[in-house]
């Protein structure tokens, strides 16, 4: 008994000399052990860190940073006063913007970016919404060319990455783009501005405001749409939404943008398409909606009734030389129907000269395989 505590009191003394080396006579010994303990405690905090940033930063799903709400996870690559005085110029009372991405491709003159101005321009009170709209250009030649037509134009830069030139469907520059956008996307809502973003091959024929639905965070149009808005088997095009900024659609562009790593070369769209249903978006209680096309048409699915539509997309269709083509039309087709006298705009009821060159167009260029353009 008595030896056992004997021992016991051996060891704890051993134990407590240790980690009280400065009440050891030996000076130099207690030095090194010293400096040991500090390396281990150094060493120990070291990876407590590393272990937090990565459970921050590595995990796509679930964990969210404690300090999320606090900072924002986009603003070291973002950052740029001048994009903020461009959103504040072109802002809606309500801190709304319209954005759409554009390169040199797009933007030639006798391109797809005038086909778009003009369908504000000939739009049923849609030109007033053109001091709302801010063109983020990717490359200087876009940024230019933008300068000359419209008040708010933004450059956004990027090292390393050039995507002046035709970006053809699901090369890894077009990925590359895509993505870029929805992260870029992420950080507008986290600068706390609400947006429609349209792709510049959609046409606005009438205001989308009096059409989107009052309570939802998250809209988006439809290449294909099954007549229930609330329908996750509905078929999203991600080239027109309306997102407002909260927090529950900045952890959803977040989440949407981590997923790429799950689902490797694959755009926005398919992924979305992947995660719709995720049990991810119940959780954080985002409400989705799916757009008509009714109103948000397209060549996939037309907005058929020319007295309700209010966007058309040059979607299912490959190539810009054949969207532009088809673009025109609508505007032809449109122009002629603006021009009927009232009664007949009610009783007659004209359709849609396009898609012309962009029908096959899809199966041409992707051998086959079928997949949703923008
Ligand atoms: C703000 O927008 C107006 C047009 O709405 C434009 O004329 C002006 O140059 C813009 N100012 C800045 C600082 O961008
Ligand atoms: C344009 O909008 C106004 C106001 O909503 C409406 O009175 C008019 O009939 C519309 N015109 C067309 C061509 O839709
Ligand atoms: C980007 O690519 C275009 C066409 O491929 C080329 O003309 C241009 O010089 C490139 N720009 C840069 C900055 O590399
Ligand atoms: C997010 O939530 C926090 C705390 O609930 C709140 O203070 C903040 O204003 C919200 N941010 C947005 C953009 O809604
Ligand atoms: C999502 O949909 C897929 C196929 O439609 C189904 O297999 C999966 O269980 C669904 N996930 C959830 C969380 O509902």
């Amino acid at each position: 008994m008595k030896n056992s505590a004997t021992g016991a009191a051996a060891d704890t003394a051993a134990a407590t000399d240790n980690l009280k080396p400065c009440n050891s006579a030996d000076i130099t010994g207690s030095h090194v052990v010293g400096r040991r303990i500090l390396k281990t405690i150094l060493l120990f905090v070291g990876i407590s860190v590393m272990w937090i940033v990565l459970q921050n930063y590595a995990s796509p799903f679930g964990f969210m940073p404690v300090s999320y709400y606090f900072s924002s996870s986009y603003s070291k690559e973002f950052y740029d006063p001048k994009l903020e005085n461009v959103l504040r110029n072109a802002s809606m009372k309500d801190k709304t913007v319209i954005l759409t991405t554009l390169n040199d491709a797009w933007a030639e003159p006798d391109s797809i970016f005038d086909i778009f101005l003009e369908s504000f321009r000939i739009g049923n009170q849609t030109e007033r919404l053109l001091k709302h709209l801010v063109v983020i250009t990717l490359d200087q030649k876009a940024y230019a060319r933008c300068l000359v037509l419209h008040p708010h134009c933004y450059y956004l830069k990027t090292k390393g990455d050039n995507f002046s030139s035709e970006a053809f469907f699901m090369s890894s520059d077009y990925l590359h783009m895509m993505w870029r956008r929805i992260q870029f996307l992420g950080y507008i809502l986290e600068l706390g501005y609400s947006f429609v973003f349209t792709d510049t091959d959609i046409v606005w024929l009438r205001d989308p405001f009096q059409h989107f639905y009052k309570n939802a965070d998250f809209q988006i149009a439809c290449d294909y749409f099954n007549g229930n808005s609330y329908d996750v088997k509905n078929m999203p095009n991600g080239g027109f939404n309306y997102v407002k900024s909260n927090n529950r659609t900045i952890r959803f562009y977040k989440f949407w943008f981590d997923s790429r790593k799950s689902y490797p070369k694959q755009h926005d769209q398919d992924v979305l398409n992947k995660i719709k249903n995720h049990s991810f978006f119940s959780e954080i209680k985002l409400r989705m909606r799916f757009l008509d096309t009714a109103y948000f048409g397209g060549f996939c699915q037309a907005s058929r009734d020319f007295n309700k539509v209010c966007t058309m997309h040059a979607n299912c269709c490959v190539g810009l030389e054949n969207k532009v083509d088809d673009l025109k039309l609508l505007l032809l087709d449109w122009r002629k129907y603006v021009a009927l006298p009232p009664n007949e705009k009610q009783n007659s009821h004209p359709s849609w000269s396009a898609p012309k060159s962009c029908r096959g167009s899809i199966g041409r260029a992707m051998n086959g395989k079928t997949g949703h353009n923008r």
